[in-house]
């Protein structure tokens, strides 16, 4: 075979391959073995210099075509398959704005606890209450002390506190709420306290270091226990409707004289007797009373011209009540399968 005819073997073979070829790396290795230092064509000019002079410029003349055609012929594949390559990337990006959305996006819902304090909230609203809100993290002046319990006192016993030091601590109650606002706001007044308050305490079926109260606190002239029951009566039958009874039972607490706690009748057996009530018809479900002369007098106002009245309760407790659940650990454990069902 002479040059020539190698020379045009090569070129034959080397457009057959680029045509066939269709990925970009495999063209890029083709170019090296045809174009390459040691590719078949540099191979051809490489000789050239043994070929006498006439011949040499001639076919030296057809080897640089052939090598300029092999080149352009590679460089517009080249281009040919990027080309290729985007339109795919471009159909395989495309948006089809035409198919339906994802329907029903999955809602939140409002923790049962979160229901059970606005119910609660916005029916004491309606009485002409207000919403006060004090500090989770609470000077034992307030959680105690100005609430008629000296260092000394035996009833601070009732609430195993967690102190910070001396004279700060977790809010026990939302009790000091009481005395903020007395040293706050100019009496008459009536406030809805809400907060999550905070107790030594393991967790079990009825128990949690954190939970939720409200405290109810009216300030004004001449109130009595009568003032009291009718307030809790139109708020316990505005959560619970009108079919529930109650009852006031003596009780003690430092802040209040008289104290009491609310019972209502059991919602779950209407007052006949049942697991949930013990068999006695009634559930306890606040406690309350006539705020101590001592704790007005703490606050700077005479006792013997303002009156106040008070009472505390567990937002956790009436949920469960409300709702029918049986251990508190449902309300703090936010598990997804619960939540749903509010
Ligand atoms: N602070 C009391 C507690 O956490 C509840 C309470 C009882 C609040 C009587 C009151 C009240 O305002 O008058 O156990």
């Amino acid at each position: 075979m002479t040059v020539l005819e190698t020379l045009m073997k090569i070129r034959e073979n080397a457009l057959e391959r680029l045509n066939a070829n269709n990925d970009e790396s495999e063209l890029e290795s083709l170019s090296t073995s045809i174009l390459g230092r040691n590719g078949e064509l540099t191979g051809v000019l490489k000789g050239l210099g043994k070929l006498d002079k006439e011949q040499r410029s001639v076919i030296g003349a057809e080897a640089n075509r052939i090598k300029k055609e092999l080149e352009e012929c590679i460089n517009a594949r080249r281009a040919a398959l990027k080309e290729i390559a985007r339109t795919i990337r471009f159909q395989q990006e495309a948006i089809d704005v035409t198919e339906p959305g994802i329907q029903g996006r999955p809602l939140g819902r409002i923790h049962p606890m979160t229901q059970t304090y606005r119910l609660i909230r916005d029916a004491l609203v309606g009485m002409g209450f207000s919403v006060y809100e004090g500090p989770e993290i609470e000077l034992d002046e307030y959680n105690f002390t100005m609430l008629n319990l000296p260092k000394d006192h035996p009833a601070r016993d009732m609430q195993d506190t967690f102190y910070i030091n001396d004279s700060v601590l977790l809010r026990t109650h939302t009790s000091p709420c009481e005395i903020r606002s007395l040293l706050q706001t100019e009496p008459p007044f009536r406030y809805v306290m809400p907060g999550r308050v905070f107790r030594v305490d393991e967790v079990d079926a009825t128990h949690s270091p954190i939970f939720m109260q409200m405290e109810g606190f009216i300030v004004d002239k001449g109130l009595t226990l009568a003032d009291l029951k009718g307030t809790l009566d139109t708020f316990i039958h505005a959560v619970f409707g009108n079919d529930v009874k109650t009852r006031l039972r003596p009780s003690y607490f430092p802040f209040t004289e008289p104290s009491a706690e609310l019972d209502m009748s059991c919602t779950i057996c209407g007052g006949k007797g049942c697991r949930a009530c013990k068999g006695t018809g009634w559930i306890e479900i606040l406690g309350c009373g006539i705020t101590n002369p001592h704790e007005i007098a703490n606050c700077g106002y005479d006792p013997m011209e303002w009156s106040a009245l008070a009472f505390g309760i567990g937002v956790d407790r009436v949920a469960n009540l409300k709702y029918g659940i049986t251990d508190i650990r449902y309300e703090y454990e936010n598990d997804a399968r619960f939540l749903r069902q509010f």
